[in-house]
């Protein structure tokens, strides 16, 4: 009798901690869990057989490399054959300034983990390793131990199907010029009449109650895409946005308009 009552405790306790667990659900419901274990009625097109492990296609636990910060324990393999992106330009951007050399992003051979912390690397660069659609999505540096090789997929484009086909709405390609600039220093001195900016700070923008992250005072893809946010359960966070988009707020964070 005792011990049924403390089994319907220890239930009790299970099912409020996965109650919790729903209440706090995360990228586990999102297009970048791409394990076996994807349930999520919003699926990423490219999917595991092998592996329910929802990090390592991003990150690891063990990296031989000496971590920058914008390095978050990196798993996967950088873009393969890319030399350069075509960067957003126009008459009145005044970042380009401050592309300098990283105008055309030139990316190392991204062989080893080494690779990682030399060059012209950015958190940009983490994003473009699958969303250029030049690598595929389950090329990782250190593959899950229990399997010890990369996870078998389907549904994506390439060989093997693990790349973000180019019929997705998520592949990007390397021309950027149609795209938002990134990889540029955010600076509200640096513009000029056309342009008014929200005044950085903290590590980031703050207005109106929002923030939108810089990296090292740079604009960078996670400037306004959270990788990991849960936009299922709260969709005005669609598409892994770190503030709504809804009356355009992303946006106003930054540009004073
Ligand atoms: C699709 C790729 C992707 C997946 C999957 C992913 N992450 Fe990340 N993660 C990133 C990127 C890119 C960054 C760096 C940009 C940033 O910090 O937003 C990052 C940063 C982080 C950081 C640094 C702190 C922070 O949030 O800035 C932590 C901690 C982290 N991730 C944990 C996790 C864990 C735990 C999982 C699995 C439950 C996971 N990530 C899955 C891409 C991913
Ligand atoms: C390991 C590969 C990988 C990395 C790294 C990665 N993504 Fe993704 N991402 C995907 C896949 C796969 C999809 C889903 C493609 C599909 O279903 O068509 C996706 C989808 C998305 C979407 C669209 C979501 C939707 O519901 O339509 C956004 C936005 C996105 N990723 C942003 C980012 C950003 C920003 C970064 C870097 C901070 C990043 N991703 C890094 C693999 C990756
Ligand atoms: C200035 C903010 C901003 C930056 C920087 C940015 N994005 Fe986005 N991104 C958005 C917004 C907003 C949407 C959703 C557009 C909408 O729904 O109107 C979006 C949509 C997407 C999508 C979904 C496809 C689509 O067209 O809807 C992907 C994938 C994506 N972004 C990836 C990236 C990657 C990779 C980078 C870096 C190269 C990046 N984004 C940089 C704001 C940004
Ligand atoms: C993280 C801050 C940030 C966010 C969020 C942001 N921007 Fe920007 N955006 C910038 C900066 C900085 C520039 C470069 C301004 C300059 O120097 O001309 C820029 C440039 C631009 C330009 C090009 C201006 C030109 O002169 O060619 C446009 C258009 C633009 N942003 C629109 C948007 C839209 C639309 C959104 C929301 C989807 C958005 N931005 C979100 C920081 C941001």
């Amino acid at each position: 009798m005792r011990r049924n009552v403390s089994l319907l405790v220890a239930a009790g306790a299970v099912l409020a901690f996965s109650l919790g667990g729903i209440a706090n659900a995360g990228i586990e419901l999102t297009k970048h869990n791409m394990s076996s274990g994807a349930t999520s009625t919003i699926k990423s097109v490219v999917g595991a057989t092998g592996t329910d492990e929802i990090c390592i296609f991003c990150h690891t636990p063990h990296m031989n490399v000496t971590k920058g910060d914008v390095l978050p324990l990196w798993n996967h393999r950088l873009s393969s054959g890319v030399g350069s992106y075509t960067m957003y330009k126009s008459a009145s951007f005044n970042g380009a300034d401050n592309y300098g050399l990283l105008q055309a992003v030139t990316l190392n051979t991204p062989t080893t983990p080494a690779d990682l912390v030399t060059g012209n690397m950015s958190v940009t660069n983490l994003c473009l390793s699958c969303h250029d659609g030049t690598q595929a999505v389950n090329a990782m540096f250190n593959p899950p131990n229990r399997l010890n090789a990369n996870p078998v997929m389907t549904g994506g484009g390439g060989a093997g199907s693990a790349y973000i086909p180019n019929t997705s709405n998520a592949y990007l390609g390397t021309d950027l010029q149609n795209d938002h600039p990134v990889n540029f220093t955010y600076s509200v001195s640096q513009t000029v009449s056309d342009e008014t900016l929200h005044t950085e700070g903290g590590g980031g923008v703050q207005w109106n109650g929002e923030t939108v992250r810089l990296f090292n005072g740079t604009v960078q893809c996670a400037s306004c895409h959270d990788p990991h946010k849960d936009y299922v359960t709260s969709t005005e966070f669609t598409p892994f946005l770190r503030v709504t988009i809804s009356g355009s707020k992303l946006c106003l964070t930054c540009h004073d308009k």
